[in-house]
């Protein structure tokens, strides 16, 4: 069998979940492709259409962001069946996987409504907590200690394989149905509007930025520029704070204020 995962993953946790992901569907004797989806518009939705054609089963995962699916991930969707709409062929077995910090709230159920049913059959769902990725002047929080950490990698392992052993025997595996589905409505209504505007808050400051240009040509969905010796962030962004927690001089502010790393921490991934 082989399982192909998108994913897209701001700062690796998720990178590091399908990579876990994809060495179990090894040692099971199976084969495991993973294709980040950052810039995906730039690639053909041929090459797509072929992908999914050779695999079994398909899989998507990201991270969580206020409860919802970061907007990258919805437009690669919309495009991915667009792109498979003028085919025949598919109603493929699918599987999703949430990264998430406190408290993920996306549920299966909202997560098929992305999907064509025609299209892709939802096989299975997990929920595996790693760890939060930000901490601004809005919302300050703790960096996870290296030992919870260890303790939340090896549960994610576990979580892994059980999901795995699901899907090699076709048998459906649902995690993520439970109460607090409720809260993470209310969260998704509260946050939407800051997460969309995300961009309007981000800005260079040139006094400390080295020039090194690692923000722009990291961000995944090519959202900065540099104008006239100005930075601009645009509305595509998908707040995936890697040009935040990245810059290696903490030149990017959050509106217009400062954040001293040795107060706010910047995360760089759970290796
Ligand atoms: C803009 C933003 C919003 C987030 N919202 C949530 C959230 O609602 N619930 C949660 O548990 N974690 C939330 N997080 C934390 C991430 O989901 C978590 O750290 C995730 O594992 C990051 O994955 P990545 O390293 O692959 O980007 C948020 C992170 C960001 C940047
Ligand atoms: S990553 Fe930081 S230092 Fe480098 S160009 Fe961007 S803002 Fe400037
Ligand atoms: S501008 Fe920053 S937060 Fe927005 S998508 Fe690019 S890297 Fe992510």
């Amino acid at each position: 069998m082989l399982f192909t995962t998108f994913y897209f993953s701001g700062t690796g946790n998720t990178k590091w979940v399908v990579e876990q992901f994809k060495s179990t569907v090894i040692q099971s004797g199976h084969q495991a492709e993973l294709y980040s989806i950052d810039d995906f518009k730039r690639c053909k939705s041929e090459n797509l259409i072929k992908i999914v054609k050779e695999s079994t089963c398909i899989g998507f995962a990201n991270p969580i962001y206020g409860a919802d699916i970061p907007s990258i991930m919805k437009a690669f969707i919309r495009f991915l069946t667009d792109s498979l709409k003028t085919e025949k062929v598919y109603s493929k077995p699918f599987y999703f996987i949430n990264t998430f910090g406190y408290v993920n709230a996306y549920g299966p159920f909202e997560a098929k409504k992305l999907f064509d049913k025609d299209c892709f059959k939802l096989m299975a769902y997990v929920n595996i907590r790693v760890c939060n990725n930000i901490s601004t002047y809005r919302h300050k929080s703790q960096l996870v200690s290296s030992k919870k950490l260890r303790i939340r990698k090896a549960r994610a392992e576990d979580e892994l394989k059980i999901m795995i052993n699901r899907l090699l025997s076709s048998k459906k595996h649902i995690k993520g149905i439970g109460p607090y589905l409720l809260p993470g409505i209310l969260i998704r209504k509260k946050t939407q509007k800051v997460i969309q505007n995300n961009y309007q808050l981000l800005s260079v400051q040139a006094k400390t930025c080295n020039r090194c240009m690692l923000c722009l040509n990291n961000c995944p969905t090519r959202c900065i520029k540099l104008n006239n010796q100005q930075f601009e962030f645009s509305a595509e962004c998908t707040a995936c704070m890697r040009c935040y927690n990245f810059c290696p001089t903490a030149s990017i502010w959050i509106n217009g204020i400062y954040t001293d790393p040795k107060e706010y921490f910047r995360y760089r991934g759970p290796e």
